[in-house]
């Protein structure tokens, strides 16, 4: 029996590189129900009583040593497995990840307002969730004034100034006014919303820069040249202007300002319908009822305003035809705007 056990354990320890079915003949082999090993136990029964304690430690010394052997073997096996299947290059350069750019009306919206900076406007902001008395009543929307129908509204709450979704960024210059002193120079950059239906021409949420500038004697004319100025600059050296009549109730007097199509040069094509011009913007002199309503003595101060719709100004300068591909995130309509980073 001890020869046996002996020659088992130097055996035991040659073992080395095995495969995984090699590895559970083995453990059969030794450990297994008619194992070597397992017979060895059985035959234990009938050693000497005096060799009991001599023959017992030998045995579980090789159990033991067969078991971690085998648990050995198998962690051999497992690491080379991995070591072959992870037969890639580790010098191969990695896959790129894709850049993605920015998103056109960020473009167009960033444009606009370092223009504005230039001309020494500071940026506002505010909340897209307003109550009716930044959006409407201090903008002289008096409470059953039928102007408030120019822009429909998504209302959050009914009642005593009521809670809405801005449905212009007019409100920021509210704000604003309230806040600071005059002189007042801002640009307004925002998210609006319109309870209209949602077609190639329009949208319930769309992008506005408005602008606002307070000071003491601020004319007409300042109005007319910031204007002129910032087409320019957008459009083009070339670019005209003209202003049409028109109602806000927070301006007065009103204006909306086309500019000289800039696919036609004015000649007249299908974008600009044929007339030579397309409509951007409105603006005004900021009522006096608003001043005042913003804690402003209209006396001594006046000032204009303006308000522009991103998504329109980007669809005019880059010929889109539907408004709708601005919200759809089409990655491919996206990629067209790489270049313009
Ligand atoms: N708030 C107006 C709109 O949303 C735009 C505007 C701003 C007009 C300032 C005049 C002066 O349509």
């Amino acid at each position: 029996m001890k020869e046996r056990i002996e020659a088992l354990l130097k055996e035991i320890e040659e073992y080395k590189d095995k495969k995984e079915s090699e590895i559970e003949e083995i453990r059969v082999k030794l450990l297994g129900k008619k194992g070597e090993i397992t017979q060895l136990f059985d035959e234990f029964r009938n050693v000497l009583p005096e060799q009991k304690r001599e023959f017992g430690q030998k045995l579980n010394q090789l159990k033991n040593a067969a078991a971690q052997k085998i648990e050995e073997l198998k962690n051999m096996a497992a690491e080379s497995s991995e070591a072959s299947s992870a037969s890639f290059d580790i010098t191969k350069p990695g896959d790129a990840h894709e850049v993605g750019t920015r998103h056109p009306i960020s473009i167009t919206r960033e444009e606009i307002i370092n223009i504005f900076k230039k001309l020494g406007y500071a940026v506002a902001e505010g909340p897209e969730i307003e109550d009716d008395k930044h959006v409407f009543e201090s903008l002289n929307f008096p409470p059953e004034h039928p102007a408030r129908d120019m822009q429909d509204t998504f209302f959050v709450s009914t009642g005593y100034n009521p809670i809405l979704l801005r449905t212009h960024t007019s409100s920021i210059q509210v704000r604003t006014m309230e806040n600071v002193k005059p002189p007042i120079r801002v640009i307004c950059p925002g998210r609006v919303f319109r309870n209209e239906a949602i077609s190639a021409r329009a949208h319930c949420i769309f992008h506005q820069v408005e602008g606002l500038y307070i000071d003491k004697n601020v004319s007409f004319a300042d109005l007319k040249q910031a204007i002129l100025m910032f087409v320019r600059e957008f459009f083009g050296e070339n670019a005209q202007i003209r202003m049409r009549p028109s109602y806000f109730p927070f301006t007065e007097p009103s204006a909306e300002v086309d500019v000289s199509c800039n696919i036609c040069g004015g000649k007249g094509c299908n974008i600009c319908k044929g007339t030579g011009w397309l409509e951007i913007l409105g603006c005004g002199m900021v009522d006096p009822n608003v001043l005042e309503a913003c804690g402003i003595d209209s006396k001594e101060y006046s000032g204009f305003a303006f308000g522009m719709g991103v998504e329109r100004i980007a669809m005019l300068k880059w010929q889109v035809k539907d408004l709708r591909l601005y919200f759809e995130n089409d990655a491919r309509f996206l990629k067209e705007f790489e270049t313009c980073l």
